[in-house]
Protein backbone atom coordinates (compact mmCIF):
# COMPACT_ATOMS: atom_id res chain seq x y z
CA UNK A 1 0.00 0.00 0.00
CA UNK A 2 1.12 3.48 -0.57
CA UNK A 3 0.43 5.77 2.39
CA UNK A 4 0.59 9.60 1.25
CA UNK A 5 1.19 12.84 3.52
CA UNK A 6 0.08 15.68 1.98
CA UNK A 7 1.31 19.36 3.77
CA UNK A 8 -2.09 20.59 5.46
CA UNK A 9 -3.45 23.90 3.45
CA UNK A 10 -5.92 25.29 5.68
CA UNK A 11 -4.96 28.65 7.25
CA UNK A 12 -2.79 28.86 10.25
CA UNK A 13 -2.44 24.60 10.10
CA UNK A 14 0.71 24.23 10.93
CA UNK A 15 0.05 20.53 12.33
CA UNK A 16 1.47 17.06 9.97
CA UNK A 17 -0.27 14.68 10.29
CA UNK A 18 2.92 11.94 10.32
CA UNK A 19 6.53 12.01 12.24
CA UNK A 20 9.74 10.26 11.46
CA UNK A 21 8.26 7.49 14.04
CA UNK A 22 4.30 7.04 12.07
CA UNK A 23 6.78 6.89 9.08
CA UNK A 24 9.00 3.77 10.19
CA UNK A 25 6.24 2.39 11.82
CA UNK A 26 3.90 2.50 8.63
CA UNK A 27 7.24 1.14 6.55
CA UNK A 28 7.40 -1.84 8.99
CA UNK A 29 3.74 -2.80 8.35
CA UNK A 30 5.10 -3.36 4.93
CA UNK A 31 3.82 0.06 3.18
CA UNK A 32 5.18 2.90 1.29
CA UNK A 33 5.13 6.31 2.86
CA UNK A 34 5.24 9.71 0.23
CA UNK A 35 5.55 12.94 1.99
CA UNK A 36 4.86 16.03 0.09
CA UNK A 37 8.43 17.91 0.44
CA UNK A 38 7.81 20.86 3.12
CA UNK A 39 4.71 18.75 4.84
CA UNK A 40 6.65 18.76 8.55
CA UNK A 41 8.37 22.31 7.94
CA UNK A 42 5.52 24.10 10.67
CA UNK A 43 6.02 21.33 13.48
CA UNK A 44 9.95 21.90 13.23
CA UNK A 45 10.08 18.11 11.05
CA UNK A 46 12.78 18.65 8.11
CA UNK A 47 11.69 17.02 4.88
CA UNK A 48 15.39 14.87 5.68
CA UNK A 49 14.08 13.44 8.93
CA UNK A 50 11.20 11.60 6.71
CA UNK A 51 13.82 10.72 4.43
CA UNK A 52 15.44 9.36 6.83
CA UNK A 53 12.91 7.20 8.05
CA UNK A 54 12.64 5.45 4.44
CA UNK A 55 10.00 8.05 3.11
CA UNK A 56 10.24 9.24 -0.41
CA UNK A 57 10.02 12.92 -0.79
CA UNK A 58 7.97 14.76 -3.64
CA UNK A 59 5.44 17.54 -4.71
CA UNK A 60 2.08 17.34 -4.32
CA UNK A 61 0.89 15.44 -7.34
CA UNK A 62 3.64 12.94 -7.01
CA UNK A 63 2.53 12.32 -3.28
CA UNK A 64 -0.87 11.78 -4.16
CA UNK A 65 -0.07 9.37 -7.12
CA UNK A 66 -1.52 6.15 -6.56
CA UNK A 67 -1.84 6.08 -3.23
CA UNK A 68 -3.97 4.18 -1.50
CA UNK A 69 -4.54 5.66 2.04
CA UNK A 70 -3.95 9.39 2.69
CA UNK A 71 -3.70 10.50 6.31
CA UNK A 72 -4.03 14.11 6.83
CA UNK A 73 -4.91 16.63 9.86
CA UNK A 74 -8.05 18.76 8.25
CA UNK A 75 -8.60 16.68 5.09
CA UNK A 76 -7.47 18.12 2.19
CA UNK A 77 -9.93 19.44 -0.95
CA UNK A 78 -10.72 16.62 -3.76
CA UNK A 79 -9.01 18.43 -6.20
CA UNK A 80 -5.80 17.86 -4.59
CA UNK A 81 -6.54 13.68 -4.55
CA UNK A 82 -6.94 13.38 -8.57
CA UNK A 83 -4.01 11.24 -8.45
CA UNK A 84 -4.88 8.90 -6.05
CA UNK A 85 -6.38 5.30 -6.33
CA UNK A 86 -9.76 4.68 -7.33
CA UNK A 87 -11.59 4.29 -3.67
CA UNK A 88 -8.75 5.28 -1.95
CA UNK A 89 -8.78 6.06 2.05
CA UNK A 90 -8.75 9.53 3.47
CA UNK A 91 -8.36 9.80 7.48
CA UNK A 92 -8.49 13.37 8.51
CA UNK A 93 -10.59 15.54 10.26
CA UNK A 94 -13.56 16.63 8.31
CA UNK A 95 -16.01 18.96 10.18
CA UNK A 96 -18.61 17.49 8.35
CA UNK A 97 -21.30 18.99 9.21
CA UNK A 98 -20.21 22.49 8.92
CA UNK A 99 -17.87 21.05 5.39
CA UNK A 100 -21.50 19.25 3.77
CA UNK A 101 -19.91 19.81 0.12
CA UNK A 102 -16.79 18.78 0.76
CA UNK A 103 -18.46 15.51 1.73
CA UNK A 104 -20.00 15.19 -1.48
CA UNK A 105 -17.47 15.92 -3.11
CA UNK A 106 -15.34 13.17 -1.61
CA UNK A 107 -18.31 10.63 -2.09
CA UNK A 108 -18.74 12.02 -6.12
CA UNK A 109 -14.90 11.67 -6.64
CA UNK A 110 -15.41 7.72 -5.14
CA UNK A 111 -13.44 8.13 -2.26
CA UNK A 112 -13.54 6.46 1.30
CA UNK A 113 -13.84 9.12 3.20
CA UNK A 114 -12.84 8.50 7.29
CA UNK A 115 -13.83 11.59 10.13
CA UNK A 116 -10.98 10.99 12.72
CA UNK A 117 -13.81 13.44 14.87
CA UNK A 118 -16.21 10.66 14.23
CA UNK A 119 -14.39 8.41 16.22
CA UNK A 120 -16.38 6.78 18.64
CA UNK A 121 -16.03 6.97 22.84
CA UNK A 122 -15.38 3.31 23.32
CA UNK A 123 -12.28 2.31 25.35
CA UNK A 124 -10.47 0.43 22.99
CA UNK A 125 -10.73 3.41 20.35
CA UNK A 126 -9.23 6.01 23.29
CA UNK A 127 -5.70 5.35 21.21
CA UNK A 128 -6.91 6.89 18.04
CA UNK A 129 -9.29 9.75 19.49
CA UNK A 130 -7.76 12.82 18.16
CA UNK A 131 -10.33 14.87 19.41
CA UNK A 132 -8.33 14.03 22.97
CA UNK A 133 -5.56 14.38 21.71
CA UNK A 134 -5.93 17.77 20.55
CA UNK A 135 -7.93 18.77 23.00
CA UNK A 136 -5.73 17.86 26.16
CA UNK A 137 -2.96 19.84 24.50
CA UNK A 138 -5.06 22.86 23.65
CA UNK A 139 -6.49 23.43 27.38
CA UNK A 140 -2.86 23.56 28.33
CA UNK A 141 -2.05 26.23 25.66
CA UNK A 142 -5.02 28.49 26.54
CA UNK A 143 -4.02 28.65 29.78
CA UNK A 144 -0.52 29.80 28.76
CA UNK A 145 -1.42 32.22 26.16
CA UNK A 146 -4.52 33.75 28.82
CA UNK A 147 -1.27 34.06 31.43
CA UNK A 148 0.82 35.58 28.90
CA UNK A 149 -1.98 37.67 28.49
CA UNK A 150 -2.55 38.56 31.68
CA UNK A 151 -1.35 41.99 32.86
CA UNK A 152 -0.52 40.52 36.78
CA UNK A 153 1.21 36.81 38.19
CA UNK A 154 -0.56 33.45 38.58
CA UNK A 155 0.29 32.54 41.93
CA UNK A 156 0.38 34.53 45.34
CA UNK A 157 4.06 35.93 45.75
CA UNK A 158 4.59 37.23 49.32
CA UNK A 159 7.66 40.11 48.81
CA UNK A 160 9.37 42.75 50.20
CA UNK A 161 7.37 44.94 48.70
CA UNK A 162 4.42 43.78 49.86
CA UNK A 163 1.78 40.29 48.76
CA UNK A 164 0.92 39.61 45.23
CA UNK A 165 -2.40 38.52 44.59
CA UNK A 166 -3.04 34.38 43.37
CA UNK A 167 -5.19 34.63 40.14
CA UNK A 168 -8.55 33.12 40.32
CA UNK A 169 -8.92 31.22 36.94
CA UNK A 170 -12.80 29.87 36.16
CA UNK A 171 -12.85 26.76 33.34
CA UNK A 172 -16.76 25.97 32.17
CA UNK A 173 -16.49 22.92 30.29
CA UNK A 174 -14.71 20.21 32.00
CA UNK A 175 -14.08 17.60 28.82
CA UNK A 176 -10.59 17.04 28.41
CA UNK A 177 -9.50 20.48 27.27
CA UNK A 178 -11.39 21.37 30.60
CA UNK A 179 -9.31 18.99 32.73
CA UNK A 180 -5.80 19.89 31.27
CA UNK A 181 -6.82 23.61 31.86
CA UNK A 182 -7.59 23.34 35.56
CA UNK A 183 -4.25 20.96 36.20
CA UNK A 184 -2.43 23.73 34.02
CA UNK A 185 -3.63 26.74 36.21
CA UNK A 186 -3.24 24.95 39.56
CA UNK A 187 0.40 24.08 38.48
CA UNK A 188 1.01 28.41 37.72
CA UNK A 189 -0.59 28.83 40.92
CA UNK A 190 -3.84 29.99 40.38
CA UNK A 191 -7.24 29.76 42.52
CA UNK A 192 -9.41 27.69 40.57
CA UNK A 193 -12.84 26.93 40.09
CA UNK A 194 -14.75 25.30 37.45
CA UNK A 195 -18.40 24.07 36.18
CA UNK A 196 -19.83 21.93 33.77
CA UNK A 197 -23.59 20.99 33.02
CA UNK A 198 -22.75 16.75 33.77
CA UNK A 199 -22.55 15.85 37.05
CA UNK A 200 -19.94 13.20 36.99
CA UNK A 201 -16.76 16.19 36.39
CA UNK A 202 -17.62 17.75 40.04
CA UNK A 203 -15.31 14.71 41.41
CA UNK A 204 -12.95 15.33 38.51
CA UNK A 205 -12.84 18.89 39.18
CA UNK A 206 -12.40 18.34 43.04
CA UNK A 207 -9.68 15.66 42.85
CA UNK A 208 -7.77 17.84 40.91
CA UNK A 209 -7.98 20.49 43.66
CA UNK A 210 -10.17 23.49 42.10
CA UNK A 211 -13.78 24.32 43.24
CA UNK A 212 -16.79 22.88 41.09
CA UNK A 213 -19.19 25.80 40.76
CA UNK A 214 -22.83 24.02 39.51
CA UNK A 215 -26.43 24.63 38.76
CA UNK A 216 -27.85 22.86 42.04
CA UNK A 217 -31.47 23.62 41.63
CA UNK A 218 -32.31 22.36 38.21
CA UNK A 219 -30.52 18.49 37.39
CA UNK A 220 -27.98 18.76 34.57
CA UNK A 221 -27.21 15.29 32.78
CA UNK A 222 -26.34 12.72 34.82
CA UNK A 223 -23.70 10.01 34.18
CA UNK A 224 -21.43 10.54 31.16
CA UNK A 225 -24.45 11.47 28.95
CA UNK A 226 -24.29 10.64 25.39
CA UNK A 227 -21.10 8.60 24.41
CA UNK A 228 -19.70 11.09 26.82
CA UNK A 229 -20.90 14.26 25.39
CA UNK A 230 -23.04 16.65 26.78
CA UNK A 231 -26.29 17.32 24.78
CA UNK A 232 -28.26 21.07 24.28
CA UNK A 233 -29.99 21.90 28.05
CA UNK A 234 -33.64 23.10 28.65
CA UNK A 235 -34.07 26.88 29.18
CA UNK A 236 -35.08 26.36 32.21
CA UNK A 237 -31.34 25.19 33.22
CA UNK A 238 -29.96 27.81 30.80
CA UNK A 239 -31.57 30.12 32.87
CA UNK A 240 -30.24 29.00 36.09
CA UNK A 241 -26.79 28.71 34.78
CA UNK A 242 -26.90 32.15 33.67
CA UNK A 243 -27.56 33.42 37.21
CA UNK A 244 -24.96 31.37 38.11
CA UNK A 245 -22.27 32.14 35.98
CA UNK A 246 -23.43 36.18 36.58
CA UNK A 247 -22.60 35.56 40.31
CA UNK A 248 -18.97 34.15 39.81
CA UNK A 249 -17.50 35.45 36.79
CA UNK A 250 -17.58 39.20 38.47
CA UNK A 251 -14.85 38.08 40.85
CA UNK A 252 -12.58 35.67 38.29
CA UNK A 253 -9.57 37.55 36.69
CA UNK A 254 -9.41 34.73 33.90
CA UNK A 255 -11.88 32.69 32.06
CA UNK A 256 -11.39 29.56 30.15
CA UNK A 257 -14.41 27.95 27.97
CA UNK A 258 -14.26 24.80 26.25
CA UNK A 259 -17.83 23.82 26.18
CA UNK A 260 -18.74 22.00 22.67
CA UNK A 261 -21.96 20.38 21.98
CA UNK A 262 -21.48 17.68 18.89
CA UNK A 263 -22.83 18.41 15.36
CA UNK A 264 -24.44 21.54 17.22
CA UNK A 265 -23.39 25.15 17.49
CA UNK A 266 -21.17 25.63 20.79
CA UNK A 267 -23.49 26.83 23.86
CA UNK A 268 -23.46 30.84 24.76
CA UNK A 269 -22.11 30.85 27.95
CA UNK A 270 -21.14 34.39 28.97
CA UNK A 271 -22.70 37.66 27.29
CA UNK A 272 -21.32 40.86 26.85
CA UNK A 273 -23.41 42.26 29.95
CA UNK A 274 -21.39 39.77 31.87
CA UNK A 275 -18.38 40.78 30.83
CA UNK A 276 -19.07 44.16 31.92
CA UNK A 277 -18.78 43.02 34.92
CA UNK A 278 -15.36 41.76 35.59
CA UNK A 279 -12.79 43.62 36.37
CA UNK A 280 -10.50 45.86 33.65
CA UNK A 281 -7.33 43.45 32.46
CA UNK A 282 -9.39 39.85 33.05
CA UNK A 283 -8.50 37.66 30.02
CA UNK A 284 -10.84 35.32 28.69
CA UNK A 285 -10.42 32.72 26.30
CA UNK A 286 -12.80 31.24 24.41
CA UNK A 287 -11.28 27.73 22.79
CA UNK A 288 -15.35 26.84 21.68
CA UNK A 289 -14.39 30.07 19.03
CA UNK A 290 -14.52 27.73 15.87
CA UNK A 291 -17.67 26.15 16.74
CA UNK A 292 -19.66 29.62 17.26
CA UNK A 293 -17.92 30.75 20.34
CA UNK A 294 -19.15 30.46 23.94
CA UNK A 295 -18.42 33.86 24.73
CA UNK A 296 -20.54 37.07 22.94
CA UNK A 297 -17.65 38.69 20.80
CA UNK A 298 -15.74 36.11 20.76
CA UNK A 299 -13.83 36.44 16.97
CA UNK A 300 -11.85 33.49 15.40
CA UNK A 301 -8.29 34.03 15.32
CA UNK A 302 -8.51 37.28 17.37
CA UNK A 303 -8.19 39.42 20.52
CA UNK A 304 -10.30 42.01 21.18
CA UNK A 305 -11.27 43.86 24.06
CA UNK A 306 -14.78 44.32 25.57
CA UNK A 307 -15.06 46.35 28.79
CA UNK A 308 -11.30 46.43 30.02
CA UNK A 309 -11.56 42.64 29.43
CA UNK A 310 -9.00 40.75 26.68
CA UNK A 311 -11.18 38.06 24.60
CA UNK A 312 -8.69 35.29 22.90
CA UNK A 313 -10.50 33.40 20.17
CA UNK A 314 -7.77 31.27 18.60
CA UNK A 315 -9.60 29.37 15.81
CA UNK A 316 -7.26 26.17 15.86
CA UNK A 317 -5.02 26.46 19.44
CA UNK A 318 -3.98 23.00 18.73
CA UNK A 319 -1.81 24.49 15.79
CA UNK A 320 -0.21 26.64 18.34
CA UNK A 321 1.63 23.62 19.49
CA UNK A 322 2.19 21.64 16.06
CA UNK A 323 5.26 19.90 17.14
CA UNK A 324 3.26 18.42 19.83
CA UNK A 325 0.28 17.58 18.60
CA UNK A 326 1.46 16.75 15.13
CA UNK A 327 3.52 13.73 17.30
CA UNK A 328 -0.15 12.71 19.21
CA UNK A 329 -2.50 13.02 16.38
CA UNK A 330 0.21 10.82 14.09
CA UNK A 331 -0.02 8.53 16.32
CA UNK A 332 -3.62 8.62 16.66
CA UNK A 333 -3.54 7.74 13.05
CA UNK A 334 -1.05 4.74 13.07
CA UNK A 335 -2.80 3.24 16.34
CA UNK A 336 -6.52 3.32 14.23
CA UNK A 337 -4.74 1.91 10.79
CA UNK A 338 -2.44 -0.83 12.78
CA UNK A 339 -5.31 -1.80 15.23
CA UNK A 340 -7.44 -3.02 11.60
CA UNK A 341 -4.48 -3.95 9.53
CA UNK A 342 -5.04 -7.26 8.28
CA UNK A 343 -1.97 -8.81 7.36
CA UNK A 344 -2.95 -11.59 4.81
CA UNK A 345 -4.60 -8.30 2.88
CA UNK A 346 -1.85 -6.18 3.52
CA UNK A 347 -4.60 -3.30 4.43
CA UNK A 348 -6.54 -1.87 6.82
CA UNK A 349 -10.28 -4.11 7.13
CA UNK A 350 -12.84 -1.92 9.42
CA UNK A 351 -14.83 -3.67 11.62
CA UNK A 352 -18.31 -2.44 12.60
CA UNK A 353 -18.45 -0.42 15.39
CA UNK A 354 -15.73 1.73 14.56
CA UNK A 355 -16.29 1.77 10.38
CA UNK A 356 -19.74 2.30 10.84
CA UNK A 357 -18.85 5.51 12.93
CA UNK A 358 -16.05 7.08 11.14
CA UNK A 359 -17.01 6.25 7.49
CA UNK A 360 -18.64 9.10 5.56
CA UNK A 361 -18.20 8.27 1.93
CA UNK A 362 -17.98 4.80 -0.36
CA UNK A 363 -18.55 3.56 -3.07
CA UNK A 364 -19.78 6.90 -4.56
CA UNK A 365 -22.70 7.90 -1.71
CA UNK A 366 -22.41 9.48 1.69
CA UNK A 367 -23.20 6.43 4.04
CA UNK A 368 -22.87 7.90 7.84
CA UNK A 369 -25.84 7.64 9.65
CA UNK A 370 -24.92 10.54 12.06
CA UNK A 371 -24.57 12.90 8.97
CA UNK A 372 -27.61 11.33 7.14
CA UNK A 373 -29.55 11.97 10.32
CA UNK A 374 -28.52 15.73 10.48
CA UNK A 375 -29.89 16.33 6.90
P1 LIG B 1 -16.51 18.27 24.50
O1 LIG B 1 -15.29 18.84 23.87
O2 LIG B 1 -17.60 17.77 23.62
O3 LIG B 1 -17.15 19.37 25.48
C1 LIG B 1 -16.37 19.98 26.49
C2 LIG B 1 -17.13 20.02 27.79
O4 LIG B 1 -18.15 21.03 27.71
C3 LIG B 1 -17.87 18.73 28.15
O5 LIG B 1 -17.44 18.27 29.42
C4 LIG B 1 -19.33 19.12 28.15
O6 LIG B 1 -20.10 18.42 29.12
C5 LIG B 1 -19.24 20.60 28.49
N1 LIG B 1 -20.45 21.38 28.16
C6 LIG B 1 -21.29 21.27 27.12
N2 LIG B 1 -22.29 22.17 27.20
C7 LIG B 1 -22.06 22.90 28.34
C8 LIG B 1 -22.73 23.97 28.97
N3 LIG B 1 -23.85 24.48 28.47
N4 LIG B 1 -22.21 24.47 30.13
C9 LIG B 1 -21.08 23.95 30.65
N5 LIG B 1 -20.39 22.93 30.10
C10 LIG B 1 -20.88 22.40 28.96
O7 LIG B 1 -16.11 17.13 25.54
P2 LIG B 1 -14.81 16.22 25.55
O8 LIG B 1 -13.65 16.97 26.05
O9 LIG B 1 -14.68 15.64 24.23
O10 LIG B 1 -15.15 15.10 26.65
C11 LIG B 1 -16.45 14.66 26.97
C12 LIG B 1 -16.40 13.35 27.78
O11 LIG B 1 -16.00 12.25 26.99
C13 LIG B 1 -15.48 13.34 28.99
O12 LIG B 1 -16.16 12.72 30.05
C14 LIG B 1 -14.33 12.52 28.58
O13 LIG B 1 -13.68 11.89 29.66
C15 LIG B 1 -15.02 11.50 27.67
N6 LIG B 1 -14.08 10.93 26.70
C16 LIG B 1 -14.04 9.57 26.52
C17 LIG B 1 -13.19 9.02 25.59
C18 LIG B 1 -13.16 7.53 25.36
O14 LIG B 1 -13.65 6.79 26.19
N7 LIG B 1 -12.60 7.09 24.25
C19 LIG B 1 -12.30 9.87 24.77
C20 LIG B 1 -12.43 11.28 25.05
C21 LIG B 1 -13.30 11.77 25.98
Amino acid sequence: MKIAILKERAEGESRVAATPETVRKFIGLGNDVAVESGAGAAASIADDAYAEAGASIGDASATAKDADIVLGIQAPEVELLAGVKPGAMVAALFDPFQHRDRVEAYAKAGLEALSMEFMPRITRAQSMDVLSSQSNLAGYKAVLTAADTYGRAFPMMMTAAGTVQAAKCFIMGVGVAGLQAIATARRLGAQVSATDVRSATKEQIESLGAKAIFVEDVAGIEGEGSGGYATEMSDEYKAAQAKLVSEHIAKQDIVITTALIPGRAAPRLISDEQIATMKPGSVIYDLAVAQGGNVEGSVPDDMIERHGVKIIGYANTPAHLAADTSALFARNHFNFLSAFWDAEVGKPVLDEEIGDAIRLTMGGEVVNERLKGAE
